[in-house]
């Protein structure tokens, strides 16, 4: 395992089929050749990812899309035309070209365009799609740092060190149906901001098989207990063992110690330093990560998301030993 700068290097690895992890403005990725089913097979190895979750596909300009989508439809081009580079991944109907193993066998296929120009750069000097899970082992914390990824992933070929990723959690994903659009995971680009562009379909979100597969109950999973505040006292645990992730206030009694995650009151402050603080908390003194419930609008939804799928097999082991 390497870490570098090196983007020439990354991508001459990513053409002979190996790995590289890269930073996007989310997480980081763990890419290989999204048109090299060898190459893509190994992302699923190191990950030990079950096959049925598909890969979002990156792409650094819109030509790239005509060869991963069967038909190039004008939403793609609306939305790409506001949010691209960014962190929203549009799910259509899939080209020839993609093979099963991206998208796990459906004839479908997640897009996004990255905001980073260490992500851009690399997918052009790859000259192919990159396609790339978060670089992390199966259910476990995102990284949002190169050495979040050298820790959790040490065998793969190379880490592209970028630095910090800008937005800290994943980006939002969305199906377009006939008539509209479903969110399938939520980012901070919201419903409502979509919603501007394309309109939402009541029918495709009430109906069966629009949820994302891979999408579980329980994700996100750091290896410290992480419960929300009201379960953590249900619990009666003991909280001066605790660190508390407050949203913005700093006194908080019995904890052993207080972070407040959005001094400012912005949600996506909370977002870009979540993960890193957790990660953080995994390596620290103390037992028990304790989070407290935010108001689920806007970016909200995927916070809360998120802290949910981290909290659930905590809650559900400590809920049962009662
Ligand atoms: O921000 C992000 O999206 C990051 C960076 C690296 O781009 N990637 C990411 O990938 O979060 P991953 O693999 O951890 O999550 C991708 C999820 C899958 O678990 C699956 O639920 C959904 O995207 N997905 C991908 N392709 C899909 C498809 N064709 N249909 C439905 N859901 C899909
Ligand atoms: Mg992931």
């Amino acid at each position: 395992m390497e870490l570098g700068r090196d983007i020439t290097k990354a991508a001459q690895l990513i053409r002979e089929g190996k790995l590289v992890a890269f930073p996007t403005e989310t997480v980081y990725g763990l890419g290989a050749d999204a048109l090299n089913p060898l190459a893509v097979a190994g992302i699923f190895q190191a990950k030990e990812r079950p096959s049925f979750d598909p890969l979002i596909v990156h792409i650094a300009d819109l030509d790239m899309v005509d060869r991963l989508v069967l038909k190039r439809d004008s939403r793609i081009d609306l939305l790409a035309a506001h949010f691209w580079p960014g962190p929203l991944t549009i799910v259509v109907e899939k080209s020839k070209e993609v093979p099963d193993i991206v998208t796990s066998g459906m004839d479908t296929v997640g897009v996004r365009m990255p905001d980073s120009t260490w992500a851009l750069e690399l997918i052009r000097q790859s000259g192919c799609p990159i396609a790339a899970p978060s670089a992390n082992k199966f259910g476990k914390l995102s990284p949002t740092k190169a050495d979040h990824v050298r820790k959790g992933l040490p065998e793969i070929d190379y880490i592209l060190d970028g630095g910090e990723t800008t937005v800290g959690i994943e980006s939002t994903i969305i199906r377009l149906s006939p008539s509209g659009f479903v969110v399938l995971r939520p980012g901070v680009i919201t419903r409502e901001e979509i919603e501007n562009y394309v309109p939402f379909d009541p029918t495709m979100a009430a109906g069966q098989n629009v949820e994302a597969p891979g999408m579980m109950h329980s994700h996100y999973s750091p290896d410290k207990t992480l419960l929300f505040d009201h379960d953590f006292k249900n619990l009666s645990l003991d909280p001066s063992r605790a660190a508390f992730l407050s949203f913005k206030k700093v006194e908080h009694e019995n904890y052993g110690m207080v972070i407040a995650m959005a001094p400012d009151g912005e949600l996506r402050s909370y977002a870009v330093r979540m993960f890193a603080v957790i990660h953080d908390l995994q390596e620290s003194q103390w037992d028990y990560i304790v989070v407290e419930s935010l108001p689920e609008i806007g970016i909200g939804i995927a916070i809360m998301d998120r802290l949910k799928k981290a909290a659930y097999d905590h809650l559900k082991k400590l809920g049962e030993a009662q």
